[in-house]
């Protein structure tokens, strides 16, 4: 059975009359890094956020979305609960991060909300841990931080120990590296592979989707228009659609 099951779901926009997702179908299988790419506007963050319940308050859902045989469509997991079980990581982590609190008070808040019976010292060894385990090189000092006083990757890599911390089922993924210049974008692609996750990775670059990811989802005005592994995408596009996202990948 796959972790997470998409059926039929629909996102409508009463007040435009608009339908940003139209009744799309898909499975995310145990351990695998699916993509899910397409232009601006395809409706790839609507899908990601109405997996997490954090759908505008104005989008109207349908359909299903079968996570641990509970559909989050009809019964959405309290917040608290599914921030744990599925959890987000942002495309910019300076505007994800609170500019007020320590790296540290950030980590602990986010083990707090699961991780009630743990003891001071091993809330703080946890997230210690965490952060050695995504590579920042002296995790004291990073805790100590303001989110400002460490580079773009550093605050990547805590925005990657904070969505992994309580060890959820589920990681999405939306545009992670977009923010990120091209080196550090190949040194977080590698981080989050070696995680070992099961991953929806959102982007519009084909380029970062050869990279990481096992099978892909190409998405355009809100459908899913073709489907395959990477060595089928980029072997074999079917459509031009596609065909084009490929044309944009620079040749390496
Ligand atoms: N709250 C909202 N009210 C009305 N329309 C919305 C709302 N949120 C998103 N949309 C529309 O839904 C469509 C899909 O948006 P979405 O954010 O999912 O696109 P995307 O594929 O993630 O694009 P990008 O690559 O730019 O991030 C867009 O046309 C957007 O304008
Ligand atoms: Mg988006």
């Amino acid at each position: 059975m796959p972790l997470l099951s998409v059926n039929q779901l629909k996102i409508d926009f009463a007040e435009t009359n608009f339908t940003a997702v139209n009744g799309i179908s898909f499975d995310i299988n145990e351990g695998e890094i699916l993509a899910l790419v397409g232009e601006s506007g395809s409706g790839k963050s609507l899908t990601a956020l109405s997996i997490l319940g954090l759908q505008p308050v104005n989008a109207i859902l349908s359909g299903a979305i079968y996570f641990k045989e509970m559909d989050l469509v009809k019964k959405p997991y309290p917040p608290a609960v599914r921030a744990c079980k599925i959890a987000l990581i942002a495309q910019d982590p300076l505007s994800a991060l609170n500019p007020m609190y320590s790296i540290k008070d950030q980590l602990i808040e986010a083990v707090k909300i699961y991780q009630t019976k743990l003891s001071k010292q091993e809330v703080y060894q946890l997230c210690f841990d965490y952060l050695e385990k995504v590579g920042i090189p002296d995790p004291a000092r990073t805790l100590d931080a303001y989110p400002h006083e460490i580079s773009g990757g550093m605050r990547q890599r805590v925005m990657i120990a904070m969505a992994i911390i309580n060890e959820p089922d589920l990681l999405i993924a939306d545009e992670p590296t977009t923010a990120l210049d091209v080196t550090v974008q190949a040194v977080i692609l590698e981080l989050l592979k070696s995680l070992k996750k099961t991953i929806l990775f959102i982007t519009h670059d084909l380029g970062v989707v050869a990279e990481i990811a096992d099978r892909v989802l190409v998405m355009k005005h809100g459908d899913i228009i073709e489907s395959g592994t990477v060595y089928e995408i980029f072997d074999k596009p079917k459509e031009d659609y596609t065909k084009h996202l490929l044309a944009s990948v620079p040749v390496l």
